[in-house]
């Protein structure tokens, strides 16, 4: 490919170039010159911290050497429909289901999250006979009809009216939760009652499939109460419904272990997967299915496919991905981090705009509000991608970018994720940095009444 200048490349971009989930009249994306593990840098030579890894995918880091190196050994891999057995689907199977939890069995490879749910879906209606989905608000899936459909926010609802039969029960959000339970516990129990009269009243014998971010990443880092996600586990069971767990952004070592399921106390019956598993340098997913629902389909024909099932290319930077994930401890460095990413947040509380802090490994999330007596949220409910005429969370996000700290908010949270390489002293930079931000925020936009407002 010829080589553009930035700026053509920024023209073609403005001319040429449709941006998901904005308004295109007043982007000006950024072009990155140079990129190397934590850092990325800008057309003007700016340096940021990459604090998002990209869209939460980038776990070993911009431009590893070694992923590098094996992309120059694509050439001599024969390209072939997914019907072949390839050396690099072969490999990259076993390796999955060798880090997935025990009862896991069989991998049918996609390209990316959402297509990975849509096939998820797919594979829960022909295995159990049952049509019905359950999904919770508070939830990213993906954009495609089906992951559309599933999602449980704002980005559902240019997939509306929906496909009949699927069916949205609440996460857990006890920050936000109006009743005031006296511990974790009874806060389980009422969810989960909650959840069975909803499973009785759909009637349990045509539901498929309940989807979960066993921890909703885009939607704000919401880690479940103890004994939440095992709970729903005996649900499933004894309804005879299959439990999804879709692990897209958390898979492959961003909790600090290589499934955020492996933090609990139960096995689902299907993971889903993308982003971690070639770190994002080339595109793949796939869903994981247990021996169970694996041996269905030796009598029962997978009545699904994608031309780019098990793509070569991508299966084989999977490969080198996993392979690098265990020589370079970075799954073990990314709990090792997140230790420190945790000090630093919680020592985050003593400000006034910061109502509650989340976090597990290197995935967690900062939630401001404009009240913290009230728990006001900086941003209403469904105000993001543009129509919030305050724009306070832009104005944060923008003053973070600003001091070379990049990453993105989800209504009133400001996600934190950066790649699982982050060294011990990057991170306390980073954090420096986003504290110095808050400081300064809180300075130009809190009043005395300890409410945030634009001046
Ligand atoms: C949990 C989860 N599922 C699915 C998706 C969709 O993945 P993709 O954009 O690769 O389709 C995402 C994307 O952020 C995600 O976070």
């Amino acid at each position: 490919m010829k080589s553009l200048t930035i700026e053509q490349t920024k023209a073609d971009d403005k001319q040429y170039v449709l941006h998901s989930w904005s308004k295109q009249k007043n982007l000006n994306p950024k072009s990155i010159s140079k990129a190397e593990g934590v850092f990325f840098w800008d057309e003007n030579e700016k340096r940021y911290f990459d604090m998002c890894s990209q869209l939460v995918y980038l776990n070993v880091g911009h431009n590893h050497p070694k992923l590098l190196e094996e992309f120059k050994q694509i050439g001599e891999i024969p390209m072939a429909a997914p019907a072949f057995a390839t050396a690099s689907k072969s490999e990259l199977a076993r390796k999955i289901i060798e880090k997935a939890p025990d009862n896991m069995a069989k991998v049918f490879f996609t390209c990316g999250g959402a297509e990975s749910n849509d096939h998820a879906i797919k594979i829960a209606r022909m295995a159990t006979g049952r049509y019905k989905i359950f999904s919770r608000y508070r939830s990213y899936h993906g954009a495609t009809f089906g992951a559309g459909n599933l999602t449980g926010e704002g980005r559902r609802f240019m997939v509306e009216p929906g496909i009949p039969g699927f069916i949205k029960f609440d996460t857990p959000y006890l920050y936000k939760e109006v009743i005031d339970f006296s511990s974790e516990e009874e806060a389980v129990a009422f969810y989960l009652d909650r959840l069975k009269n909803q499973m009785l009243y759909e009637g349990p014998e045509s539901i498929a499939a309940v989807f979960m971010e066993p921890i909703p990443g885009s939607n704000g880092v919401i880690i479940p109460p103890k004994g939440y996600l095992e709970g729903v586990r005996e649900l499933c069971d004894q309804f005879g419904i299959l439990m999804i767990c879709d692990e897209v952004m958390t898979g492959f070592g961003r909790t600090g272990k290589m499934f955020a399921v492996d933090h609990f106390d139960f096995e689902p019956d299907m993971i889903t997967f993308a982003k971690g598993v070639t770190s994002g340098y080339s595109p793949l997913g796939g869903v994981i299915v247990s021996e169970k629902v694996a041996r269905y389909f030796d009598e029962n024909t997978l009545m699904t496919g994608l031309t780019y099932s098990g793509h070569t290319v991508s299966t084989q930077i999977g490969c080198a991905t996993l392979d690098l994930l265990e020589e370079e401890k970075i799954v073990e460095n990314a709990a090792r981090a997140g230790e420190i990413l945790a000090q630093r947040l919680d020592a985050l509380l003593s400000f006034d705009s910061v109502g509650q802090v989340r976090h597990i490994g290197l995935f967690a999330a900062v939630e401001l509000v404009k009240d913290k007596a009230t728990k006001e949220p900086i941003i209403s409910y469904g105000m993001d991608y543009g129509k919030d005429p305050v724009g306070l969370m832009s104005k944060f996000v923008s003053l973070l970018s600003e001091n070379g700290f990049y990453t993105y908010s989800h209504e009133s949270s400001v996600i934190i994720a950066p790649p699982l390489i982050i060294s011990e002293q990057e991170l306390n930079e980073a954090m420096d940095i986003f504290e110095k931000v808050l400081r300064n925020f809180e300075q130009e936009y809190l009043f005395a009444d300890k409410t945030l407002t634009v001046k």
